[in-house]
């Protein structure tokens, strides 16, 4: 049989719905690979879904089936908009109409400032700040709120009726969770196929290092979430990990090879800093 990955890619099938910080597209070949190295698999688990790139693209080869995924992320506004989309497609899908119709900046900042409690709200609200927002970058200050201004396209699209089914369609049968990924401990049984994708490891000595340092996914959070890799390897289960490329990370996975893989960096402000950045790649397996 030839390798999975030269198979053909059936055309329909879900996409990730969100642009998200840290959006896998880039890494998902070698990412692929991997979990094909990883053989047969019970169950799937991504404990910092965010986008969800490699999941989606799973589904959509019918690598895997969703009824034995288990997502989840600590954002919980990220969450809810899943359960949104999952729970009621359609209504989403007419809301997101109803702003289509509507779109203008005055628009833009009268969602922007909404706080609806109805998951399908929620849902339709994040998705629409997510593809009109300047940079199309769901971000959050630190008191959780989206912040980012308006973005000038010329036509957005603002719903995209076909993928958010198909979208749907993947969620009805995975498992949804809020939480923090500690909790796969309790969870992940030899045999299963975690893929973990935290918030990047700065480089020392950044800006960035400091603000992650204080409120963000720190060294602490870095080295807990190390022990709890090197506790799920002990354990056999298939685990696949990235991150930055750096001294500090190269060291907590030493004992497993890690590999550097480089990808381009297409989101950056800063035309300056876009190009190709090292990254880590980590298998247990
Ligand atoms: C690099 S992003 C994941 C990107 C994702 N692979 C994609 O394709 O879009 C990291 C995610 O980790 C989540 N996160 C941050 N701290 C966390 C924690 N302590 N536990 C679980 N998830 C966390 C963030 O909300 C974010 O969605």
């Amino acid at each position: 049989l030839p390798p999975k990955t030269t198979l053909s890619i059936p055309k329909g099938g879900p996409r990730p719905f969100l642009k998200w910080v840290g959006g896998k597209r880039q890494l998902l070949p070698r990412l692929l690979e991997q979990f094909e190295a990883a053989g047969k698999v019970s169950r799937y688990h991504e404990p910092f879904v965010g986008g969800g790139a490699l999941f989606f693209e799973l589904v959509r080869r019918e690598w895997i089936n969703p009824a034995e995924a288990i997502l989840s992320d600590a954002n919980p506004n990220l969450i809810d908009t899943y359960r949104g989309v999952r729970n009621d497609v359609d209504e989403v899908i007419d809301i997101l109409k109803r702003y289509k119709q509507s779109h203008d900046e005055g628009h833009y900042y009268q969602v922007r400032a909404e706080e609806p409690r109805k998951l399908t709200e929620k849902a339709a609200r994040i998705i629409y700040l997510n593809k009109t927002c300047y940079n199309g970058l769901y971000r959050e200050n630190q008191q959780g709120k989206f912040n980012s201004p308006f973005g000038r396209y010329d036509n957005p699209t603002i719903c995209d009726e076909v993928n958010l089914r198909a979208v749907a369609k993947a969620l009805k049968k995975a498992t949804l969770h809020c939480r923090p990924f500690q909790e796969i401990v309790n969870e992940a049984k030899k045999g299963d196929f975690v893929y973990f994708d935290p918030p990047y490891h700065p480089l020392s000595n950044t800006a960035n290092f400091t603000a992650y340092e204080r409120n963000g996914f720190g060294t602490a959070a870095q080295e807990e979430l190390a022990k709890v890799f090197r506790k799920l390897a002990k354990r056999r289960v298939k685990t696949v990990l990235s991150n930055s490329w750096s001294n500090d990370t190269r060291t907590w996975y030493q004992e497993f090879g890690p590999m550097e893989v480089r990808a381009n960096r297409a989101v950056n402000s800063r035309p300056d800093r876009r190009g190709k950045v090292s990254e880590l790649l980590v298998s247990s397996f």
